[in-house]
């Protein structure tokens, strides 16, 4: 091997001496960013409540049981929906009783109208004792989804049969545990003489699952020929994440911001019929499996870092052990490594980008003729930095085939990002209400909705809307959702009623002057 010139060997000395600049440069600046972020020390109390009227939870067993009795009485109920015509109107109109029964106090408190709206959809106005004070509102659905009756742990998925500590049936987290938990909350608040002084709204819509239009949509209508104007609105939606995402030392909550948009496209080909014995070179059928493999195999962009849904990473950056924490703080470099990795499984790519689900196939009238026409359902979800129209573009181009009619048989835009701030009043009162409820809670943190809720109905009466289920969410849960052996822990179950027992008291407290609050530190 030759001997490098003296010269060569100086610029070979000096190019090294400068990447051992650049890279301990950049370490620096990769562990200061990790490390300057504040850990997640429980921080002080943000309101002095010295003073301040208020009622201990501190559930006596007999409530406790009554709290638990009154959610298998709710489950049992068989309100589903089907479709948005078909529905179990009988449990429905069952709904209204059992709750009247159930919540005598509610429904004698002299200050609480109750309504029914849309025929089976509830609304309850409580009008506090101070008028200065702007409402808030709290929604769930009654109606489920439907329940295969067999695969489940338990015989049947609506006798709300308690095994092991949890109580399983259709609607146990999705959404009835919210639909009893608010007026449960309520409930023991009047027992203990208590009397809110911020008026809010409890509405409990009848057909979210099947869109929201006879339910949530009159509601809000109806509210807003009131004029009302509300300060925050909290639905279901994330929940406490508890070992969901890999690195995190302690459960988080995650409060949906916003929530994906959606498209339901038809996409169709029409050809004239013939014979099967003298086909053309294509039929319908092909030239559509075509366009629609074309949309498989190019997924719409890979969007993090474009919406809200960085947030959610750079706001957890501190919770995170080393060296996830390292990467989560700075994105800036690490984005693009985060962002394949999120890439990797359905829920978490959902996150990254529009999702392109085919979810129906109609095609072919005889086996001897050729196919007059093929017509398939695409549902995309849309990533909230992206729009209807963006959407319905980027599949014209994929496709690009003019023989593929598309035709948007229902469409609407991610909803507006609500706000992220230590100003905003609904931020505040949950944080106070999780260092109540969830001492082991480390952290708060906006995150995105996948899928759609009631609330989305709401947008012309507050920008603050919330999605957020006081419950501790663990890995296996994820699949309980509309599926098998849907369940939630008598304990989750009481801490739930408990959260809203003290959220409905924090609300009432009159905030002046706004403290400093970091949220991601609780
Ligand atoms: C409708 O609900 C009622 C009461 O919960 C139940 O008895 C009935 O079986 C349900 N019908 C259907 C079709 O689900
Ligand atoms: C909000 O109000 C506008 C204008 O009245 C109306 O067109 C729109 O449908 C309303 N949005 C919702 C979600 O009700
Ligand atoms: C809100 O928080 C931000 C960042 O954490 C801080 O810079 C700002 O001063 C805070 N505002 C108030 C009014 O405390
Ligand atoms: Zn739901």
């Amino acid at each position: 091997m030759a001997a490098l010139s003296p010269r060569l060997r100086t610029a070979l000395c000096v190019a090294l001496l400068l990447l051992c600049a650049v890279t301990v440069v950049l370490l620096v600046v990769l562990l200061a960013r990790a490390y300057s972020m504040k850990p997640a020390v429980p921080a002080p109390e943000i309101w002095d409540r010295e003073g301040e009227r208020r009622v201990e939870a501190a559930f006596s067993p007999q409530e406790r049981r009554d709290l638990k009795e009154a959610l298998k009485g709710a489950i049992r109920l068989q309100t589903v929906s089907f479709g948005p015509d078909d529905q179990n109107t009988t449990a429905l109109a069952e709904f209204g009783p059992y709750i009247r029964k159930v919540f005598p106090a509610v429904f004698s408190a002299p200050f609480i109208q109750h309504e029914v709206i849309g025929g089976y959809s509830h609304l309850f106005t409580i009008q506090g004792s101070n008028p200065q004070l702007q409402p808030y509102m709290l929604i769930a659905h009654i109606d489920v989804v439907p329940a295969s009756p067999t695969g489940w742990d338990v015989d049947d998925p609506f006798s709300a049969e308690e095994r092991d500590g949890f109580i399983y049936g259709r609607g146990t987290l999705d959404n009835k545990n919210s639909v009893m938990g608010i007026l449960q909350a309520l409930e023991f608040l009047l027992r203990r003489n208590y009397r809110p002084r911020r008026s809010f709204y409890i509405g409990l819509g009848h057909d979210e699952e099947v869109d929201g239009q006879k339910g949530a949509v009159k509601i809000a209508a109806e509210l807003e020929s009131r004029g009302v104007k509300l300060s925050f609105l909290l639905d279901e939606g994330m929940f406490i994440l508890d070992g969901v995402v890999t690195g995190l030392k302690k459960p988080a909550a995650i409060i949906a911001v916003t929530e994906k948009g959606a498209i339901t496209a038809d996409l169709s080909v029409t050809m004239v019929p013939g014979h099967s014995s003298a086909p053309p070179k294509r039929t319908s059928i092909g030239i559509l499996s075509e366009a629609l493999s074309r949309l498989e195999q190019q997924p719409m962009p890979n969007l993090f870092g474009k919406g809200p849904e960085i947030m959610m990473f750079e706001q957890l950056a501190p919770e995170f052990s080393f060296p996830l924490n390292i990467i989560m703080a700075n994105l800036w470099l690490f984005g693009p490594l985060v962002s394949r990795v999120l890439e990797q499984t359905p829920t978490t790519n959902a996150m990254v980008r529009t999702t392109t689900a085919i979810t129906m196939f109609r095609a072919g009238v005889k086996s001897n003729v050729i196919p007059p026409s093929a017509t398939a359902t695409v549902n995309f979800r849309i990533h909230p930095a992206q729009t209807v129209a963006e959407v319905l573009e980027i599949v014209e181009k994929t496709i690009d085939d003019k023989r593929v009619k598309i035709e948007a048989e229902s469409a609407f835009d991610p909803l507006p990002v609500s706000p992220w701030d230590n100003q905003t009043f609904g931020l505040r009162v949950f944080r106070q209400t999780l260092l109540d409820v969830f001492p082991d809670v480390g952290s708060m943190a906006p995150g995105i909705c996948i899928g759609n809720t009631d609330s989305r109905h709401f947008t012309n009466l507050t920008n603050a809307i919330y999605r957020f289920n006081p419950v501790v969410f663990k890995p296996d849960d994820m699949a309980r959702f509309h599926g098998l052996n849907e369940r939630i822990s008598v304990e989750s179950f009481e801490k739930q009623v408990e959260f809203l027992f003290q959220l409905i008291q924090n609300s009432d407290i009159d905030l002046s002057p706004e403290p400093h609050v970091n949220f991601h530190e609780l």
